[in-house]
């Protein structure tokens, strides 16, 4: 028999997640209730899963197109005041497994855009409380319009610059807010990769059978 790895075993997954508790914990809600609640939920979610010394379950490591654009995220990451995550990224990178999440990727996707869970459901944090991950995306990628169901969900820019809905400017260390079934669309600058880190909150269900799933017309 197998012993069941956890948490503590592999100190670089529990210093991720006190690196996120603590983007939870200390970044700006811009005076909004919503977001303030919302980052809140996390933490304490992020905090149950340190508690408990949660199962690690790792995943198949797997790259995509877009993972030749992640060195230049990092690097330009490691300039920011988050430099010790982006470190503690690093630690694991290896062994992250890039997805897309749709069973048909929409077209022009392919080679910009994929992303890799941290903790959730499916590990290689286990957690049903709270999905964290990393989303790549390359220079100049369109990320179509998007929702998701029943789930509250926050992206943090920790490189790169982006857009969303043409309605603000998104450098490193913003927090951009998404309640349950908002459509959004993101846009990235030209000249650099963006790397997002992201948290969904929602109820167990919904977290269960979550994927990053485009609304279609
Ligand atoms: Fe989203």
């Amino acid at each position: 028999m197998t012993e069941t790895l956890r948490l503590k075993d592999q100190p670089e997954w529990v210093y991720l997640m006190r690196d996120l508790y603590e983007f939870y914990r200390r970044l700006p809600a811009g005076g909004s209730a919503v977001i303030r609640s919302h980052q809140r939920k996390v933490r304490e979610a992020i905090s149950g899963v340190i508690k408990v010394n949660a199962e690690l379950r790792p995943q198949e490591p797997s790259e995509k197109p877009v993972t030749a654009h992640l060195q230049r995220a990092l690097d330009n990451g490691r300039l920011e005041k988050h430099a010790h995550f982006i470190r503690g990224l690093e630690t694991v990178r290896a062994r992250l497994n890039w997805q897309y999440g749709y069973e048909k990727v929409p077209r022009g996707l392919e080679r910009s855009y994929a992303y890799a869970e941290l903790a959730g459901p499916t590990g290689p944090v286990l957690t049903d409380t709270v999905i964290l991950g990393l989303v790549l995306f390359a220079p100049g990628c369109t990320y179509p319009a998007h929702a998701h169901d029943g789930i509250s969900e926050s992206y943090i820019c920790l490189s790169g610059a982006v857009s969303e809905n043409d309605q603000g400017v998104y450098a490193p260390g913003s927090l951009i807010f998404n309640p349950p079934g908002q459509k959004h669309r993101i846009t990235v600058a030209d000249t650099n990769p963006s790397l997002l880190c992201y948290a969904w909150h929602g109820p167990r269900e919904k977290l269960a059978n979550q994927k990053m799933v485009f609304s279609r017309k």
